[in-house]
């Protein structure tokens, strides 16, 4: 039998939601081990500011999916970062249902996140990936009712009131603020992060793809727990990469578009 169970991320909990995105293989792997250090040192800080910002799905008793949201105060929406359900075995068996609907119940209530009010709406921006044969969090978010907004067909909205049509609040970019010390060298932006994938994932293929081509160039890592004004001068966030002296705008999941641009900036 299926018994599914939803709980709100709490310190007891926050363990579970901290490993629930690590596959079983991963768990011993001291790159997977930082990644989760880093999303708990996070973590630890999102439970102090917001309150439960996730929730964790257990399936007969074990973590097994998550969805992971937080408050945009000024369009008065609640915005989900993240839902996800790892193991294949636990697909199609009503988890992220089960992850949503519970989200569902709290945003129809009046929340402190917004004085005392309700949300608007609930609003993502989907990631692109996923396993082969995986529902992709688009396909997911669609099947629920969240309609498209503007262009992309990955930044999606759900109103929670009649006839509310989300339009974003146009944000002004300054973008990263580049330094005379990044030039000839690759800095790379790891420290406390939403998604444990960041640092092992992400930010070591970064490196990697580096290194495939450029076998000299200096990389300089920065933590931003541990050199906070390195990261404030420069105007960037964890998961950022500086090619001398110049921000990379793709992601290593696009590993052509990284490869161009870092050849651009270096050669
Ligand atoms: C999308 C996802 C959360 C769905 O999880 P799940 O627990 O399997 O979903 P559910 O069992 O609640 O199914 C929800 C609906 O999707 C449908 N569905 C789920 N997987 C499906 C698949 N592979 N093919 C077709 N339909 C599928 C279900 O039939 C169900 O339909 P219904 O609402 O009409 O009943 C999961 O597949 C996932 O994690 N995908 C990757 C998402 C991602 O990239 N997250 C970011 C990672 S960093």
């Amino acid at each position: 039998m299926d018994e599914i169970d939803v709980r709100d991320v709490t310190t007891e909990n926050l363990d579970d939601l901290c490993w629930v995105c690590v596959s079983p293989e991963k768990r011993d792997d001291p790159d997977w081990i930082r990644g989760v250090a880093d999303k708990k040192k996070w973590a630890v800080e999102a439970l102090a500011e917001w309150g439960p910002f996730a929730k964790v799905a257990y399936h007969n008793g074990s973590a097994a999916g998550m969805i992971h949201y937080r408050p945009l105060s000024e369009e008065r929406v609640v915005h989900i970062d993240c839902i996800y359900v790892l193991v294949s075995s636990h697909w199609r068996k009503g988890i992220a249902t089960r992850l949503l609907s519970s989200l569902m119940e709290d945003v129809k209530k009046r929340m402190r996140w917004f004085d005392n009010r309700r949300p608007l709406a609930l609003v993502t921006k989907t990631f692109l990936g996923g396993a082969p044969e995986q529902y992709t969090a688009r396909e997911f978010f669609t099947k629920k009712g969240f309609r498209q907004i503007g262009e992309g067909p990955d930044h999606l909205y759900y109103p929670l009131e009649a006839g509310f049509v989300y339009k974003p609040v146009p944000k002004k970019e300054v973008g990263y603020i580049p330094q005379d010390e990044d030039r000839g060298k690759v800095v790379i932006i790891s420290g406390p992060d939403y998604c444990p994938a960041t640092y092992p994932f992400f930010l070591k293929r970064t490196e990697k793809y580096i290194r495939e081509t450029y076998l000299e160039v200096p990389i300089r890592w920065v933590d931003s727990s541990e050199e906070p004004a390195e990261v404030r001068k420069r105007n960037v966030a964890v998961g950022d990469c500086i090619v001398n002296a110049r921000l990379m705008p793709s992601y290593v999941l696009d590993k052509d578009g990284f490869e161009r641009e870092a050849k651009a900036a270096l050669e």
